[in-house]
């Protein structure tokens, strides 16, 4: 009776997860500045690849070792509590060399567990993109292989991750997901860049839902559906966690005056196609910018040209929809892409990371 009591008044409430993405090469947020009690895991790119079978750390233009300490730092001011992930990349042929059989398997196990025992890490995570057609049920073997040994030394703390493309095609082609859900402990679902210029029409990098204009298989291109997919497919809900990507695709309009969603493009606008959100909020402090209340994102015009960028609104209903439909938590990319130092008048450093971590009760 006690008991059931204690759990009527203190029902247990779910914890969401938060894993930041942080690449050490881009020196507009340097390590000192990361913020503390906000991500629950920090993933770092640019450390290490693939190489030989090995765990590669890079050396040039700046030492991997260098970043791998930083965060350890990072860690320790975070009162410990951080974990650290770094995630390893590399070129397509290596990672084939690494899957093809058994013994090419093993070696570079033991190489991956050598690693994380000496560097003191928290996890792995696996950023292959993206491991298709008979490489597909060897990267899920790989999994299976690397946890068994990655218990035995380190028990079930040890976090293996992936990140997964959220089109259907890469995902059908490209993942056993539902082994996968299986044996990973989490996917970051990397639900952007659903639209680009090859869609010949401007769209949302990262729409939370669809437009109700949008039919048949237009219907597939957002977050949702990717984030349901998986589900359906046997992913564990609470593994599943949602991406924001701090960048967006620019567009060149072919008719200034048409300037909504679905609008003609003729090409990639301004930036190389790209748009960081430091740029965008500076931006639309004079362009100005739209609200869409369908999918749940910012977008802004001038002249011929035409972004989104996911801005804090659209961080906190990214977050909102994780927690009603009981997904583990969100994934950013990444702190190196937020603002350190509030250029955009947020009234906060970090704002993006900052909304996440709110809204998902970890702040
Ligand atoms: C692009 O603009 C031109 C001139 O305004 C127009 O004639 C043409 O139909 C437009 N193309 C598309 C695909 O809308
Ligand atoms: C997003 O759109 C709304 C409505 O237009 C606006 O109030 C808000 O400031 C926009 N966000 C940014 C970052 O400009």
């Amino acid at each position: 009776m006690m008991r059931w009591l204690l759990i009527v008044l203190f029902p247990v409430v779910q914890s969401y997860l938060f894993g930041c993405y942080y690449d050490y090469s881009q020196p507009l947020v340097l390590p000192e500045q990361l913020p503390i009690g906000v991500c629950t895991h920090v993933l770092l790119i640019g450390a290490i690849n693939v190489k030989n079978l090995n765990v590669n750390i890079i050396q040039r233009p700046y030492n991997g070792l260098n970043a791998l300490q930083s965060m350890r730092d990072y860690r320790t001011r975070d009162s410990n509590k951080l974990k650290i992930i770094p995630s390893l990349v590399g070129d397509d042929d290596e990672w084939k060399t690494a899957m093809k059989d058994s013994e090419s398997r093993s070696k570079f196990i033991t190489s991956l567990i050598d690693f994380a025992k000496s560097q003191d890490l928290d996890g792995l995570d696996f950023d292959w993109e993206y491991p298709c057609g008979a490489y597909k049920s060897l990267f899920s073997q790989f999994i299976e292989e690397l946890r068994l040994g990655v218990r035995k030394i380190f028990g079930n703390e040890f976090l293996l991750t992936t990140a997964v493309g959220a089109g259907k095609n890469t995902i059908d082609d490209c993942y056993e997901i539902g082994r996968l859900g299986e044996s990973l402990d989490l996917i970051h679902l990397m639900t952007y860049d659903y639209h680009s210029i090859y869609d010949k029409q401007t769209g949302y990098s990262s729409p939370l839902y669809p437009k109700s204009i949008e039919t048949d298989e237009a219907r597939q291109y957002n977050t949702e559906w990717s984030a349901a997919y998986l589900v359906e497919q046997g992913v564990p809900r609470n593994k599943i966690l949602i991406g924001l990507e701090g960048l967006g695709h620019t567009f060149q309009l072919n008719d200034s005056n048409i300037h909504d969603f679905a609008a003609p493009v003729v090409g990639t606008g301004y930036g190389g196609g790209w748009m960081t959100f430091i740029e965008y909020c500076l931006l639309v402090k004079t362009a100005g910018s739209n609200w869409d209340d369908e999918a749940k994102v910012n977008y802004t015009y001038y002249n011929d040209q035409w972004t989104n960028v996911g801005d804090v609104r659209a961080a906190a209903e990214k977050a909102l929809f994780v927690k009603a439909n009981s997904y583990g938590g969100a994934f950013t990319f990444g702190l190196h892409l937020d603002d350190p130092t509030d250029l955009c008048h947020h009234g906060e450093t970090f704002p993006i990371h900052k909304t996440v971590a709110r809204q998902l009760d970890l702040l």
